[in-house]
């Protein structure tokens, strides 16, 4: 008998469960229900060209799950963006651009997600929050900023008097992000990304017409204004988005999980909220 000790897969799941350990995520957004048998698991295989369509029809259906194919591919991102932009353009309601983005097949992170997080809130209120990307939490519930950094968002737009629920007496919100596809492991996206988003977040402005778009972190400020330096500079100074409806003041502000990370921030933070808050009091 051999003297190594037994393996015992529920102890290591205990540990990794113990360790924070609950998902399978690796660099690359891939769909590992879909993997075929034996395939690399954190990286797709080459495609292989597509055959010929006589050679297709006549091919005997494989059983078990679909093949990887070049149907698979990611799309090339200059493609991608053309077709978000058309897409996107062609959506005339916040609703009809939410079923676009969420039809849409041009981002890698799709195939790692659970599902597309495009919006919470009252679509067309005064405020429109941009936030980065949908995190473990959202990917789950399929709507923005519902975790812990979530938490802290509807405090600081309470504190201006604003919320994303109806019915509360306070000026309505519309919360999405730059990304509607969780990244994996909450890896920052890639400009590709960002790029490819884009177009969908233009006309999600445009469709709104808020009276006013506060940008949190990086991600959304740099993705709409690629000269803004980073957010610690780029926080507190109003910008305008020009949109097919018109011009719309933006404010770069922190994003609530840096300011769980570094609550003196939040000084900084109270300070461009009311701001916020003054703009919205001179219209
Ligand atoms: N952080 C974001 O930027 N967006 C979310 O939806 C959640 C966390």
């Amino acid at each position: 008998m051999s003297d190594a000790p037994a393996y015992d897969p529920e102890a290591v799941l205990r540990f990794y469960a113990e360790n924070g350990i609950d998902s399978v995520e690796g660099e690359m957004p891939g769909d590992f229900f879909g993997w075929p048998e034996g395939a690399p698991k954190l990286v797709r295989p080459k495609p292989e060209p597509a055959p010929p369509p006589a050679a297709r029809a006549s091919a005997p259906k494989p059983k078990g799950p679909a093949p990887i194919t070049a149907a698979d591919a990611p799309m090339p991102t200059d493609e991608a963006m053309a077709l978000a932009e058309r897409v996107a353009a062609a959506a005339t309601d916040i609703p009809s651009l939410a079923d676009a983005i969420d039809a849409f097949e041009g981002c890698p992170l799709k195939a790692g997600a659970r599902q597309a997080v495009v919006y919470d809130g009252i679509p067309g209120a005064p405020v429109l929050v941009m936030g980065e990307a949908p995190g473990r939490d959202e990917d789950r519930e399929g709507k923005p900023f519902v975790g812990r950094s979530g938490q802290l968002l509807d405090r600081m737009l309470e504190a201006i008097g604003v919320s994303r629920s109806e019915g509360d007496g306070l000026l309505g919100a519309c919360i999405s992000n730059a990304i509607y596809w969780r990244p994996p492991g909450n890896r920052n996206p890639t400009k590709a990304e960002v790029a490819v988003c884009l177009p969908f977040m233009r006309r999600f402005v445009e469709l709104s017409r808020p009276k006013l778009v506060l940008l949190t972190g990086n991600t959304p400020t740099q993705a709409l204004f690629p000269d803004a330096p980073g957010i610690t500079r780029s926080r507190g100074k109003w910008r305008t988005i020009e949109t097919e409806a018109g011009p719309v003041p933006a404010l770069p502000i922190f994003h609530p999980a840096f300011l769980l990370r570094q609550p003196i921030q939040k000084r900084l933070a109270w300070r461009d909220l009311l701001e916020a808050q003054a703009k919205l009091k001179e219209g």
